[in-house]
């Protein structure tokens, strides 16, 4: 079984990377074959632009959905993205590792997705939520924060984390996959010394050593809940007897 691990941080020393190693070392444990997509390592462009591609479509115009349909079906997308698909289609289990920036994950990572789910090859109007074409993949979100976990929860002053990843989380299961619980580990920053630096830096290294067992159970977790096809009507709209799953998508009051 192939696990991929996307890493979104500049920094090698950072403890985003850390807990990164410990996932690919983890995975390779478990016999699993790895694959890396290091987004700043890689030098990969985050930037979805017209000149990623021989051509636009229309051609004097540079429609992003029409030209990423056209590249898919006539098989010249950027050799970038070939790279990244070939690697989604093979993993089982894809790990994200970032950081929270701004009460989201980094533009890097978002980027990373505009551009690498593809219209036409990685999704289309027929193929999505339910019918998305990667069914039965799932994805593990490896979350570093420097808030506390009261702070970032449910009335927390920095904001729920659980709907601060959800636009993520959906992203994914747009395309079909299933997302396991977040991992999130908060209070991360280097802003303490002596004694608090050496108690976060002891927590950290506990807490990472921790992947082999996320790993080793994937399968066997219940992964998060999201509203089915059948529970919206023809307008899209959630139908009055179904229950909502997230703030993001609720009944009328
Ligand atoms: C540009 C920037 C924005 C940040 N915004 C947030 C934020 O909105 N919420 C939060 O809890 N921490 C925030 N932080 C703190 C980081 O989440 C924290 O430093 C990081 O998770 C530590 O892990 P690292 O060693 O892998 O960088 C921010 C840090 C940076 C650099």
């Amino acid at each position: 079984m192939a696990v991929l691990v996307v890493i979104a941080h500049p920094e090698k020393t950072s403890f985003t990377h850390s807990w990164a190693n410990e996932s690919i070392k983890a995975a390779k444990m478990l016999g699993h074959q790895v694959l890396i997509s290091d987004i700043y390592q890689m030098g990969f462009d985050p930037i979805e632009k017209a000149v990623h591609y021989n051509k636009t479509y229309p051609e004097n115009q540079f429609d992003i959905l029409k030209t990423q349909e056209f590249h898919s079906r006539q098989n010249t997308l950027p050799a970038d993205i070939e790279e990244e698909i070939f690697k989604f289609r093979e993993c089982e289990l894809a790990i994200f590792h970032f950081p929270i920036w701004w009460f989201a994950p980094p533009a890097a990572l978002r980027g990373w997705m505009e551009r690498v789910l593809v219209n036409g090859r990685m999704h289309d109007t027929h193929n999505r939520f339910d019918k998305g074409l990667f069914k039965g993949k799932r994805a593990q979100f490896c979350v570093t924060m420097g808030a506390s976990g009261q702070e970032s929860s449910h009335n927390g002053k920095e904001g729920d984390i659980n709907m601060l990843l959800w636009p993520m989380a959906y992203t994914l299961r747009y395309i079909g996959m299933d997302i396991l619980p977040y991992k999130i580990l908060n209070s991360v920053h280097s802003y303490h010394s002596d004694e608090h630096k050496k108690g976060l830096e002891k927590y950290l290294s506990r807490e990472i050593k921790k992947q082999k067992s996320l790993i080793q159970n994937f399968q066997n977790k219940e992964v998060l809940k999201f509203n089915s096809d059948a529970d919206f009507n023809e307008e899209g709209q959630l139908k009055e007897n179904a229950k909502s799953y997230s703030p993001f998508i609720r009944p009328k009051p």
